[in-house]
């Protein structure tokens, strides 16, 4: 795997490729995301990873600081999935003057769910997934369900600005019990991480009164949102939308259930789509 520090270096070895696919990242690699890299393999004649965490996406009292930065395992485990290129720039080579230019996104999409509770952060995400999809020039995008707005946030800004690159959705990988991959699970102890999966089966009771018949939506995100809180989790919401445009559900659109919530100190965000 070659790793490019520098735009020069990234140019350099994606140059003889026409087809590069993309698996943009901020490091602490799990599962999840080495499928990614197997999914762009498939997709494109390079496959390309970056790591960069994004200071953009944080708010000033979130964990940029300490967010996991894993470089050596980081490393094997691209390596051990056929990565060809890592971009791995440094802030001082991906913004090397303040960012003052910035693109917005939409905020019918993006001022809700997590970006009301997260003000800024689908700015800073569009931002940095813009300027990487400058540097590397991708075909194919790959980012995965998890992250169910941010992905919905990109396809819509790739195609508003008519980018050429594919935006590719991949499914969300879980652990044994149901708890989605990600970087900050990490974060949780022993007895939060026995806990932990409870976010996703509060998805799927979600789901199931839905299946079930009951059409009093506000009534089931309430009844999750209270069994939760009396687990001891801090729910910012448990909600059911319209799968199109995460907005709530009028008629019988196919639908998702979306959640974040706090679990101690970690704040994890998880999401279903299913059929009525
Ligand atoms: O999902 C992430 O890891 C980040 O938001 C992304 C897309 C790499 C942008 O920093």
């Amino acid at each position: 795997m070659d790793i490019a520090r520098t735009l020069p270096e990234l140019r350099d070895h994606l140059a003889r490729f026409s087809r590069p696919a993309f698996v943009p990242t901020m490091g602490n690699l799990h599962d999840g995301h080495l499928a990614l890299v197997r999914q762009a393999k498939a997709l494109g004649d390079v496959t390309v990873a970056s790591i960069f965490v994004n200071r953009l996406q944080f708010l000033p009292h979130e964990d940029f600081d300490s967010y996991p930065r894993t470089w050596d395992t980081d490393c094997e485990k691209l390596r051990s999935v056929g990565c060809d290129v890592l971009f791995a720039p440094d802030e001082r080579v991906l913004y090397p003057e303040p960012q003052t230019f910035r693109i917005s996104p939409d905020p019918v999409l993006a001022d809700i769910l997590e970006g009301h509770f997260r003000p800024g952060f689908f700015t800073g995400v569009c931002t940095v997934v813009m300027k990487l999809f400058m540097c590397v020039q991708p075909r194919f995008a790959l980012f995965g369900k998890k992250d169910y707005q941010q992905l919905m946030v990109i396809r819509r800004m790739a195609s508003q600005f008519a980018l050429p690159v594919e935006v590719v959705a991949s499914e969300t990988h879980r652990a044994a019990d149901g708890l989605a991959l990600s970087s900050r699970n990490g974060y949780l102890s022993d007895a939060e991480r026995d806990e932990a999966a409870q976010l996703s089966q509060a998805l799927r009771g979600m789901a199931e009164a839905v299946r079930s018949g009951e059409r009093d939506f506000a009534a089931i995100e309430a009844r999750a949102t209270r069994a939760l809180a009396a687990r001891g989790w801090q729910p910012d919401y448990l909600v059911l939308r319209r799968r199109s445009d995460l907005q709530p559900p009028t008629g019988d659109e196919p639908l998702v259930a979306l959640a974040a919530a706090k679990l101690g100190s970690t704040r994890l965000i998880d999401n279903l789509e299913f059929d009525r």
